[in-house]
Parts: C-alpha cells; sequence; structure tokens
C-alpha cells in the first residue's frame, strides 16, 4: 500500500453487466489493494442525461449494492455519493474561473453533440444543457479536491483528464503548486469484451450478459452468444470465438489451457463450452447475486454506507479547499 491517491467516479447509467464487471470493476477493486481508494457514485455527472428522480435514486443504490457485492469494503474504499460533498460545487465554480471556453469547447462529448445537430440541420446548441457543457468542469474537480495520484478510466474518458490537467496547471501558474497534477490509468483491456453478437460488450447494443440475473436468465443469455457454424467434430480457433474470449477471463489456468486445446484438437461443441461457461459465471457471480438482492432490499444500510464514506471523503477535502479559498482570497 502506498500512500498514493486514486480515484474514479462511476456513472449511474444502468443496472452493470459482466463487460463492466471485467473492464471496470474488477481491476478497480484490485488497484484498491495497492493504494488508497476513493471511488464514488457520480449522480450529478448522470444529472446531465438522468432527469426522473425515481429512476436517478434506483441507479445510484443499484450501483452502490453491485460494487458491495462484489467485494468492495467499505472500510477500506472511500464509497461516496458525489451529491453528498458539497465542497466538489464550491470547487467547481472556482476551477471554472480558470477553465478557457475554448478548452470545453473542445471536449468530445460536447462536440460530438453539437455535430449530431449540424448533420440534421438545426442550430449548433439545440436540445444541450449546460451541464453536459460543463461536465468536464465538476469532474475536475472531483478529481483536483482530493489532491488525486491517478484515475483509473476507460479510454473514453483520456480526454477529461487532460482538461483537469489543463486546468489545474492554470490554477497553480497563478497561485503556486496547490493541486495535485492527476494521472490516467487508462484500462486498454475494456475494448475487448465481446458481446453476445460479437460487438462490444455495450447496454446501447443490447448485447450484455447481465452479472446478477437469476440462473435461468443467466443461462438463456450465454446460450444466445453468437459463434460461427462449425460442427463439433471441427477444430476451432478458440481466439476468434466470443464464448472463449468471455471465458478465459473466468476459468483457472489449467481450464483455460485444457479448453484451448480442445478447440484446436476438434471435438469440442460450442454448446458444451457455452454450458461450462455458464456454470463457471454461475460460480463466480452466484454469491454476490444473493449479496445484491440483499442489499437491494434495503436501501437504508446503502445510504448509511455510503454518507459514512461521505463523512471521511468531507473530512480528506476540507483542508485542501481552505488552502484554495485562501489562496483566491475568499476566506
Ligand atoms: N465521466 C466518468 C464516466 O462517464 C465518470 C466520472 C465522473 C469520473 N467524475 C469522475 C471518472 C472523476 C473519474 C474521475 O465514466
Amino acid at each position: 500500500m502506498t500512500g498514493k491517491i486514486a480515484l474514479t467516479g462511476i456513472k449511474p447509467s444502468g443496472t452493470p453487466h459482466i463487460g463492466n464487471y471485467l473492464g471496470m470493476i474488477r481491476p478497480a477493486l484490485d488497484l484498491a489493494q495497492k493504494f488508497q481508494a476513493l471511488y464514488f457514485i457520480a449522480d450529478y455527472h448522470a444529472l446531465t442525461t438522468v432527469h426522473d428522480g425515481k429512476e436517478m435514486k434506483r441507479l445510484t443504490y443499484d450501483v452502490a449494492a453491485t460494487w458491495l457485492a462484489l467485494g468492495l469494503d467499505p472500510e477500506k474504499v472511500i464509497f461516496y455519493r458525489q451529491s453528498d460533498i458539497p465542497e466538489v460545487m464550491e470547487l467547481t465554480w472556482i476551477l471554472s474561473c480558470y477553465t478557457s471556453k475554448g478548452l470545453l469547447n473542445r471536449a468530445h462529448a460536447y462536440k460530438a453533440a453539437v455535430d449530431d445537430n449540424l448533420a440534421i440541420g438545426v442550430s449548433p446548441d439545440e436540445g444541450i444543457n449546460s451541464g453536459l457543457y460543463f461536465y468536464p468542469v465538476l469532474m475536475a474537480a472531483d478529481i483536483l479536491l482530493f489532491n488525486t495520484n491517478f484515475v483509473p478510466v476507460g479510454l473514453d474518458q483520456k480526454q477529461h483528464i487532460e482538461i483537469a490537467r489543463d486546468i489545474a496547471q492554470a490554477f497553480n501558474n497563478n497561485y503556486g503548486n496547490i493541486l495535485t497534477i492527476p494521472e490516467a490509468a487508462i484500462r486498454e483491456e475494456v475494448m475487448t469484451i465481446p458481446g453476445l453478437d460479437g460487438r462490444k460488450m455495450s447496454k446501447s447494443y443490447d448485447n450484455v450478459i447481465p452479472m446478477f440475473a437469476p440462473a435461468n436468465k443467466l443461462r438463456k443469455s450465454v446460450m444466445r452468444i453468437v459463434t460461427d457454424s462449425r460442427t463439433p467434430e471441427e477444430p476451432k480457433d478458440p481466439d476468434m470465438d466470443n464464448i472463449f474470449s468471455i471465458y478465459r477471463h473466468f476459468a483457472a489456468e489449467e481450464d483455460i489451457q485444457r479448453v484451448r486445446q480442445r478447440y484446436l484438437q476438434g471435438g469440442m461443441a460450442y454448446s458444451e463450452i457455452k454450458v461450462e461457461l455458464f456454470e463457471l459465471l454461475e460460480q463466480n457471480f452466484g454469491p454476490a447475486r444473493a449479496r445484491y438482492d440483499e442489499y437491494m432490499q434495503d436501501w437504508g444500510y446503502l445510504d448509511n454506507v455510503l454518507q459514512k464514506g461521505a463523512e471521511k471523503a468531507r473530512k480528506m477535502a476540507t483542508p485542501l479547499l481552505e488552502r484554495i479559498r485562501v489562496a483566491v482570497g475568499t476566506s
């Protein structure tokens, strides 16, 4: 355990699936062994798109229940809800005064929304709320408020970390070295986990394997994984197969080798490896599913955990925010 800080935000945007698990949750839980981890539910970021309060609440508890069920230890990881930390909002405003507007104009998510508008011939900012435009500043505040050293994220968030660094540098140029310049810790492997149809596993493609679905549903999902039409006898290339691509992330090393050999030799039916994959997933997620179901019945408990996390986070944030206030002359 180093004294360094790893921080990341989880946007509550749907029940997590095994692509999220392999791409984000498992690596983040591993990282929490090495660093002081701060993991939070980025509900204010989600507010740029989720405009139904009940849905927001449910999504927030869903994320909390998922991470706790999968083994996040709230005694070790500081686990909180972004909106419980008012200091984030205060810092967002201060940082916005060190964020050139041009920087936000160039942010990918905003630019993509403008391009979509231009493509259909409406005015560039049609339907775009300022929250979406300001998203990167809020994210910079999330990160900079805690002297964060590493930000574990997927490749899609790389630009946001660069923007946070730019903002921190602009602030430090004016007031001295107050803010820690964070580094992105990019997980490249996120891209390679295929969904049921072989495209990247993603809710937007409707090709996900849900993590906590009941066993019969999980089984059905696995049976739907698309394969080529090779007969059981024919040799197969494990590296070109969607089932194996998922299997290898969960199986023990000797099983991976055994199955790989059987693919190459021929004699392994896709239906057979599907059953093995299903059993493996059931083993992996069955116990966590039971815990997840319990947590989802007990939002009071989840509130309690998140509140305690928020207290710890606020304690960490207060001294730095006070230094910032003194520097800018508001305290
Ligand atoms: N924007 C991130 C995403 O969509 C979520 C997020 C919000 C985040 N604040 C953060 C990630 C701070 C890392 C650090 O995934």
